[in-house]
C-alpha cells in the first residue's frame, strides 16, 4: 500500500522534491539551487540538464530522508517555474542552448517586430495575453533563430521544446529511449501559442513565431497518468499524474478552487491568481488570463493573474549583487533597524514591469534618497515594494471583479517575514491569512497527481485539508495608506521611459 505522493518542484531557483503524506503534512524534502547566468545586461540563463541532474538528486534525497522507496509513492506531481524554454535534441537528449528563463528580455525586438502589426494585444482575444519577452514563444523563436542550423533540425522534427515541466517529465519518463513529449494546459497557456478555448495549438501563432508544429509538446490536462518514471531507479514504475504551472499548483494547494477564490505566491516574483470558474475573462485593467486547472476530461477552469517578476529576487539582489545582506533572512533585522523608509521607494523594475503596467522600458529605479538614507532605509524600500507592488495587482482584480477581495491568502517562502505580512495588511487594508502548510505549490501538484490515481477521492476532501495558521488586520491610517501609495506610483512613474 502506497501511503504518500511525491511532488517535484522545479522552481526558478532551485529544485525541490516534496513527500507528503495522506493528510497534505510535509514528510521530507530534498532541495538543491541551480546556477543563474546573466550573461549581458537582461539576460538569464539556466543549464537544464543541471536541472535534470537536481531533480533526481533531490528525489533521492526526499526518499532516503523519509525512509521511503518508490513503492511507498502512489504517484509523482510536478509543478515548474513556468515560460522557461527548453529546446533539445530528442536522439541525443541534449539540450541546444541554455533554456532562457521567463525573466529574460533579450527578445523584445521580436515582440517589437510583431507589436508593430496590431499592437501588442494582438494575440490577447486567443491567448489572454499580451505580448511580452516573458511568455515562451518569443524565447523559443530566439534560440531557433540564434542556434546555427537549429531551424532545419527542428523543421526535421529532430528537435523538441518544452517548459521544465516537459523537460523532466520527458527525462524521467525514458529520455531518448522513448520520454513522452507532453505538458500540460497551465503551462500551454503561458506560451503565447495555445487557445485558451479550445486548448489546442494554434497554427496561426505557431506561423507568426516562426515555430514548426513538430517540435510542440502534446497539451494534457493537469491531472491524469501521463506515464510512469523510468529513468530514476528510485521510481521505477511509479505513475507521473500531475503538472500544474507553480502559480496554479500554489493556488491548487491552497484550495482555491471555485470562482471568486484566489491566493498571492511570494517567490521570486509575486504572482496573484483569481479564479474565475470555467469563464474566460479578460480584464480591462492589465491582467492576464490563464488556465488554472483541468482535471481529466473535466472542463477547463480559468483565472485572471497579476504576474509580478521581481519580489525574492530583490533581495537576493541585494545579497549577491549589493552584498548589503549575507543572508535573505537578514532582510528583515536591517529593515528593523529604522521606523519607516525614509521617504525612500525602490522600484525593481529589472525586467521591465509586467502586471499591471507591461512597461519593457522601465528599469529599476531608487527614488527619495537623501543624505539622511542608510542601509536600513534601502532595505525596507525593498521590502516595501514587494506589498506595493502586489497592491496595485490586488486594485486591478477588484476594478476587474467588480467585487473587492475580502481577504487574501499567502504562501511562498517571504510569507515567514512577519513585518512583510503586515505591511501587506496595512497597505491592502484587508486581512492577508497564510495557511498552516505553506508549501503550496508542491502541495498542489501533490494533489493533482494523487486525485488521478485515487489517492484523494476529490475537491471536497482537499478543501477540508485547508487550515488557517496566521491572520494578519490592516492597521495603518487609511490616509496614511493612501498618501503612501500614491508617492509608490509617482516612483513608478520614474522607472518607465527610461533611456541611457
Ligand atoms: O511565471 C514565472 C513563475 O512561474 C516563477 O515562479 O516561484 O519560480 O518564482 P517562481
Amino acid at each position: 500500500m502506497s501511503d504518500y505522493v511525491l511532488a517535484i518542484d522545479q522552481g526558478t531557483t532551485s529544485s525541490r522534491a516534496i513527500v507528503f503524506d495522506r493528510s497534505g503534512r510535509v514528510v521530507s524534502v530534498g532541495q538543491q539551487e541551480h546556477e543563474q547566468f546573466m550573461p549581458q545586461p537582461g539576460w538569464v540563463e539556466h543549464d537544464a540538464m543541471q536541472i535534470w541532474q537536481h531533480v533526481q538528486e533531490v528525489i533521492g534525497t526526499a526518499l532516503g530522508r523519509a525512509d521511503l522507496t518508490g513503492h511507498d509513492i502512489a504517484a509523482v506531481g510536478i509543478t515548474n517555474q513556468r515560460e522557461t524554454a527548453v529546446v533539445w535534441d530528442r536522439r541525443t537528449g541534449l539540450p541546444v542552448h541554455r533554456a532562457i528563463v521567463w525573466q529574460d528580455t533579450r527578445t523584445q525586438d521580436i515582440v517589437d517586430r510583431l507589436a508593430a502589426d496590431g499592437g501588442t494585444d494582438r494575440f490577447a482575444p486567443i491567448t489572454g495575453l499580451p505580448l511580452a519577452s516573458y511568455f515562451s514563444a518569443s524565447k523559443i523563436a530566439w534560440i531557433l533563430e540564434h542556434v546555427p542550423g537549429a531551424r532545419e533540425r527542428a523543421e526535421a522534427g529532430e528537435l523538441l521544446f518544452g517548459t521544465t515541466d516537459s523537460w523532466v517529465l520527458w527525462n524521467l519518463t525514458g529520455g531518448p529511449e522513448g520520454g513522452v513529449h507532453v505538458t500540460d494546459v497551465t503551462n500551454a497557456s503561458r506560451t503565447l501559442l495555445m487557445d485558451l478555448r479550445t486548448l489546442a495549438w494554434r497554427e496561426d501563432l505557431l506561423e507568426a513565431f516562426g515555430i514548426p508544429a513538430a517540435m510542440m509538446p502534446e497539451i494534457r490536462s493537469s491531472s491524469e497518468v501521463y506515464g510512469v518514471a523510468e529513468t530514476s531507479s528510485l521510481l521505477r514504475g511509479t505513475p507521473i499524474a500531475g503538472i500544474l504551472g507553480d502559480q496554479q499548483s500554489a493556488t491548487f494547494g491552497q484550495a482555491a478552487f471555485s470562482a471568486g477564490e484566489s491566493k498571492n505566491t511570494y517567490g521570486t516574483g509575486c504572482f496573484l491568481i483569481f479564479q474565475t470558474g470555467e469563464e474566460i475573462v479578460h480584464s480591462a485593467n492589465g491582467l492576464i488570463t490563464t488556465v488554472a486547472f483541468q482535471l481529466g476530461d473535466g472542463p477547463a477552469h480559468y483565472a485572471l493573474e497579476g504576474s509580478i517578476a521581481v519580489t525574492g529576487s530583490l533581495i537576493q539582489w541585494l545579497r549577491d549583487q549589493l552584498g548589503l545582506i549575507r543572508s535573505a533572512p537578514e532582510v528583515e533585522q536591517l529593515a528593523r533597524t529604522v521606523p519607516d523608509s525614509g521617504g525612500v521607494y525602490f522600484v525593481p523594475a529589472f525586467s521591465g514591469l509586467f502586471a499591471p503596467y507591461w512597461r519593457p522600458d522601465a528599469r529599476g529605479a531608487i527614488v527619495g534618497l537623501t543624505r539622511y538614507s542608510n542601509r536600513g532605509h534601502i532595505a525596507r524600500a525593498a521590502l516595501e515594494a514587494v506589498a506595493f507592488q502586489t497592491r496595485d495587482v490586488l486594485d486591478a482584480v477588484n476594478a476587474d471583479a467588480g467585487v473587492p477581495l475580502t481577504e487574501l491568502r499567502v504562501d511562498g517562502g517571504m510569507v515567514a517575514n512577519e513585518a512583510l505580512m503586515q505591511f501587506q495588511a496595512d497597505l491592502l487594508g484587508v486581512p492577508v491569512v497564510r495557511p498552516e502548510v505553506t508549501e503550496t505549490t508542491a502541495l498542489g501538484a501533490a494533489y493533482a497527481a494523487g486525485l488521478a490515481v485515487g489517492f484523494w477521492s476529490g475537491l471536497d476532501e482537499l478543501r477540508g485539508k485547508w487550515r488557517e495558521d496566521r491572520r494578519w488586520e490592516p492597521a495603518l491610517d487609511p490616509a496614511e495608506r493612501e498618501r503612501r501609495v500614491r508617492a509608490w506610483r509617482k516612483a513608478v512613474t520614474k522607472s518607465m521611459d527610461w533611456v541611457d
